[in-house]
């Protein structure tokens, strides 16, 4: 792959914010072809090292109900070398998707000779194993809580027992195998570039297509482009220069180095993007004490890369944008001690006017979780570890 260099950078405390990254290339040729020798603004990122860095990370895919075909394509598209872990938070009554996703991943590992984990939100056994290492807050009614964010964090927790580096995240209803594939060579690409350990990646589409009278190639979908401007004031107030440089606050394609996944407070369901970065600008952006010694050191580093494929996924209505997308990841803004008034009566006037919150009302607190690092690992790890084998998408059952 052959994308550009970060020829932007903003600080902020010990966190570098890099603009965006185009990809040129999608495949950028033998290793001893020319590289980028001499050549300032565009790098060459090896096959050989793509590889290494997918050999290193899980490619976790969070799925609800989804198509149970696009489920099959999304996997399909993840490089043979990445470890696959799918947490599903599918119906398992009457019709068991659940068991439908299962036994398509075990065929699918099956023929191409690949490992996945697969594992229910709902299993007792993760549900128990969460509240012996005194992570029940995750926990409701003695199982784990529904909620995108929560399978995230589950799935980071396997990662780190899988013993891999770094953990990437795809949504199960993309359209495109193609474009999953891009995700990973871009994840690693990121990865490849950072100089941190504490480095994190997050995917901006070329387009998001609409599909109206003919298929319009918008640059930017509503929620993300509202979310971004709110973010990007909350960086501007704090460090008295205004920015645009974020364009990914709501991106769900993102992936991060364990070591910086480990380190974050995580907001519930569909807050958990902007929330990860609200988290880093909290514990690492130096207006609040600095989070942890390690990372605030090394830095904390973010790269934005733009793909070349477009993002086309399953619509799912203007409820689920306004209530479920753009509510609480401006809550979380909102809540964000670093968020000073000016924003958020932004924030507010921006929600009363899309009619999600009523005159004088203010959006509620997404609920939020503590750093995976502060739970007993070898707890979980006792209490997973010996059942991990049934896990497996090769196992029997
Ligand atoms: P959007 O694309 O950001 O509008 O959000 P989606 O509704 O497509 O959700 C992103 C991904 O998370 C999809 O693959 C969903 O199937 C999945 N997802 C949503 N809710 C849950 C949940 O409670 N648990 C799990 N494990 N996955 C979920
Ligand atoms: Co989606």
């Amino acid at each position: 792959m052959r994308i550009e260099v970060q020829r932007y950078t903003e600080r902020f405390g010990s966190v570098r914010l890099n603009d965006v990254q185009r990809v040129l290339e999608l495949d950028s040729g033998r290793a001893n072809e020319i590289g980028a020798t001499g050549d300032i603004a565009v790098v060459k990122v090896e096959e050989e090292v793509t590889r290494d860095y997918e050999e290193k990370m899980a490619i976790a895919i969070m799925v609800k109900d989804e198509k149970l075909k696009l489920f099959e394509g999304v996997v399909s598209g993840v490089p043979h070398g990445c470890l696959l872990i799918v947490v599903s938070n599918s119906k398992r009554k009457r019709v068991d998707r659940f068991r439908m996703e299962k036994d398509a991943l075990r065929q699918y590992c099956h023929f191409t000779r690949r490992s996945a984990l697969i594992i229910h939100q709902k299993d007792p056994l993760l549900a128990k194993a969460l509240a012996e290492a005194g992570y029940s807050e995750l926990l409701d009614d003695g199982l784990l809580r529904d909620g995108k964010s929560e399978g995230m964090i589950a799935a980071m927790l396997l990662a780190k027992l899988a013993k891999k580096g770094y953990i990437g995240f795809i949504d199960a209803d993309n359209y495109f195998p193609g474009a999953v594939l891009e995700y990973v060579k871009c994840y690693a690409a990121g990865f490849s570039l950072a100089t941190s350990p504490y480095a994190m990646v997050r995917i901006l589409w070329r387009y998001k297509p609409k599909v109206s009278e003919g298929m319009y190639f918008r640059r930017y979908g509503r929620v993300s482009e509202v979310c971004n401007k709110h973010m990007n004031n909350l960086v501007s107030t704090n460090t008295g220069f205004e920015t645009d440089i974020i364009k990914t606050s709501n991106a769900g394609e993102h992936a991060m180095s364990l070591r910086l996944a480990e380190i974050l407070p995580y907001a519930t369901g569909y807050a958990v993007e902007p929330q990860e970065l609200l988290s880093i600008f909290e514990g690492f952006g130096g207006v609040m004490p600095m989070a942890q010694s390690a990372a605030a050191k090394h830095g904390v580093e973010i790269f934005q890369i733009e793909t070349r494929n477009p993002h086309l996924h399953e619509e799912k209505g203007t409820k689920h944008l306004h209530e479920e997308m753009l509510l609480p990841g401006l809550a979380a803004i909102y809540h964000s001690p670093l968020c000073v008034d000016t924003v958020r009566d932004n924030i507010v006037r921006e929600l009363v006017s899309t009619g999600v919150l009523k005159d004088n009302e203010e959006p509620a607190k997404p609920r939020l979780y503590d750093a995976p690092r502060s739970i007993d690992m070898s707890k979980f790890q006792e209490v997973m570890a010996e059942k991990l084998d049934s896990y497996s998408a090769l196992a029997a059952d």
